[in-house]
């Protein structure tokens, strides 16, 4: 049974079968995993559980399998019950997920770093070309059946070649997008406390620079920090001033990374030149005013929503919970130093293609 709530202590998994609640429908391969390792119970409902359901669903459960958007916080584990030792969170970001609760109660938190890297990056540069090249517009140009005809003026955009891409978080998803970038021809700077290791700096010819200098550098910003007490609002008032006039801001992050209302009215003084965002402050809720601005373009978080790493995200926050339930580390966690637990595995064994996280 449970070892109590000291600090650091890991919880143990009480006998009998594991019930695994699953807050929302993910990937069947995951949940074919899942089914091995006790019984689950999976949401039938295709919304976020309010407070009140998801507190239901989960009691007794061993094993919460969330998403981005479940609170899980200490009232939420006290309502699971004793018997709860792993959350699986079914994303890389954790900020959803109250991590010293879940210490201080010994449950395992674990994310899916490295299996969605390639597909962030990879939305993260078509945001950069479609904010920077006007795609959206044109689209819409198009699709309103607004007459046009080619013109040597019109709707010119901005091009990528010799110009500065700012990486603010430099872990494996702000290298990924940084070697696309170089593959357009972009130099880089990057800030954050990370350092790449010297390999990826040369190979990328990046540079660490504080973030001002990096404002005053880049002509696309891009957001790969996590969403923490130090970076909420990191781009307010002051530092979206700080950008050049001729910049494009792009968040792939977490939206309250940005504070949307200074963001609103950056572009409505034109103190930057476009913003494109796959990610909101009060997400679902997107600020109105930024449907005005042509220069603005606007996805509904589909970062990593490829078939490909849904399904990879999926299997991988399965896999860290069968292994938890079997006593065994999980593949990828948030707390299992804290925790005392052994590391697993290299990234590489479990995210096919680059390294990363
Ligand atoms: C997506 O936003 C994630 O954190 O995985």
């Amino acid at each position: 049974m449970s070892s109590g709530s000291k600090v650091g202590a890991l919880r143990m998994r009480a006998e009998g079968t594991a019930r695994i609640v699953v807050t929302r429908r993910i990937p069947e391969p995951a949940i074919e995993l899942l089914r091995g390792a006790g019984e689950v119970w999976v949401s039938p409902h295709d919304r976020p559980l309010s407070t009140e359901e998801l507190h239901e669903a989960v009691s007794g459960a061993d094993v919460v399998v969330s998403l981005l958007h479940d609170r899980i916080d200490g009232a939420l584990m006290d309502a699971a019950g004793p018997r709860l030792v792993c959350v699986a969170n079914v994303a890389v970001g954790f900020d959803n997920i109250d991590i010293p609760a879940a210490t201080e109660r010994g449950i395992v938190v674990t994310n899916t770093p490295g299996v969605l890297t390639d597909a962030t990056a990879d939305l993260t540069f078509a945001l950069v070309l479609a904010v920077t090249r006007r795609l959206c517009e044109g689209e819409r140009v198009i699709r309103s059946k607004t007459p046009w005809s080619w013109q040597m003026f019109y709707m010119l955009g901005s091009g990528l070649a010799d110009k500065t891409l700012g990486v603010v978080g430099m872990g494996a998803i702000g290298v990924a997008v940084a070697r696309r970038a170089r593959a357009f021809g972009m130099n880089i700077v990057y800030s954050g406390p990370v350092r790449a290791t010297a390999e990826v700096e040369a190979e990328l010819g990046a540079r660490q620079v504080e973030l001002d200098e990096l404002l005053d550098q880049a002509h696309v910003v891009t957001l790969h920090c996590p969403l923490t007490d130090e970076t909420r609002h990191l781009m307010n008032a002051e530092r979206l001033r700080r950008m050049r006039k001729d910049a494009y801001l792009v968040n792939t992050s977490r939206g309250p990374v940005i504070d949307e209302a200074a963001l609103v009215e950056a572009l409505r003084a034109g103190e930057i030149a476009g913003a494109a965002l796959d990610v909101f402050e009060h997400e679902p809720a997107v600020s109105p005013a930024l449907l005005e601005f042509d220069n603005v373009v606007l996805v509904p978080h589909i970062g990593s929503a490829t078939v490909e790493t849904r399904t990879a995200m999926g299997v991988l926050a399965a896999r860290n919970a069968v292994a938890v339930l079997a006593g065994e580390p999980p593949w990828t966690t948030v707390n299992g130093a804290t925790l005392g637990l052994p590391a697993r595995a290299p990234e590489a064994e479990v995210a096919p293609g680059r390294p990363g996280g």
